[in-house]
């Protein structure tokens, strides 16, 4: 599971804690989702013509400039390895699939796609930015936004399930770069930790998760995560057999 931590080695810059966007510029209304399904021609009208606020168009910039840091390619030696299932991120940068992963949950979305608010058909602009609202849904005429989820919007319900799914499967999770306290995202940790899943944290200051985790690696997440795919690279582990006998 990765947040916001996991980018901040690429040059985006985290929500919450020291230098993050909340912290600077305050938090932001938390109806986005409403106020969007109020007026989503207007809302797209401000989109397109930049008529942001001033932390989304540094997240902007920053999203645009980012490329994936070792930290995101060691995830994917760990997924080649066969030391890694899945990754489920909070962030919508796309940094993950960049690095080349294959099993990916962008449970908030992801800013290069746009999906449909009635049916969930998803379709990716690549680089392109939108210059005028999008068209009613193709398959079912409904309203399409971003990928992204915003604040008060519902996460789909097949993300959310899926990525429920891997926590169910899961014998470890590594929380990476996330404060763990946006829901229900987060909430998926401690159900991992109540159904016997080991809790790593990988992330250089503490959080409300520290104390329920087994193991806290006080590291970024490109210093821990090159170290974890070298082990793995190099070491005698036999991916499978040998993490159960060291559960
Ligand atoms: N490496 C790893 N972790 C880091 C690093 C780093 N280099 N730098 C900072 N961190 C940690 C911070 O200590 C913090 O715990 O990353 C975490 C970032 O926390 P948040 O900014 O709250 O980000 P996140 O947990 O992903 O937020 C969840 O909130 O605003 C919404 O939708 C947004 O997906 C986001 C969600």
């Amino acid at each position: 599971m990765t947040g916001a931590g996991m980018s901040v080695e690429s040059g985006i810059p985290t929500f919450r804690g020291k230098d993050g966007l909340w912290t600077r510029y305050g938090q932001p209304p938390m109806d986005g989702f409403k106020r969007f399904r109020a007026d989503p021609v207007g809302w797209w009208q401000k989109q397109v013509n930049r008529q942001m606020d001033a932390h989304m168009v540094e997240l902007r910039d920053a999203l645009i400039a980012a490329e994936p840091h070792p930290g995101h390619h060691a995830l994917t030696a760990l997924e080649e390895a066969g030391a890694l299932n899945h990754v489920i991120t909070q962030n919508i940068d796309g940094l993950d699939l960049k690095a080349g992963l294959q099993n990916l949950i962008e449970i908030h979305g992801n800013r290069s796609r746009l999906r449909c608010l009635g049916c969930g058909e998803r379709e990716s602009l690549g680089d392109f930015v939108p210059v005028e609202p999008p068209e009613p849904c193709a398959e079912c005429g409904d309203t399409v936004k971003f990928d992204t989820v915003m604040f008060g919007e519902p996460i789909p319900e097949d993300t959310m399930q899926a990525a429920r799914a891997q926590i169910d499967l899961a014998t470890c999770v590594v929380a990476i770069g996330t404060s763990a306290s946006v829901r229900p995202a987060s909430g998926l940790l401690w159900i991992a930790k109540s159904q016997g899943a080991k809790l790593i944290e990988i992330n250089p200051f503490e959080t409300k998760l520290t104390s329920i985790c087994d193991v806290v690696v006080r590291a970024t997440a490109g210093e821990a995560l090159d170290q974890l795919a070298e082990i793995f690279a190099t070491s005698a582990v036999q991916v499978s057999g040998d993490i159960a006998a060291n559960e």
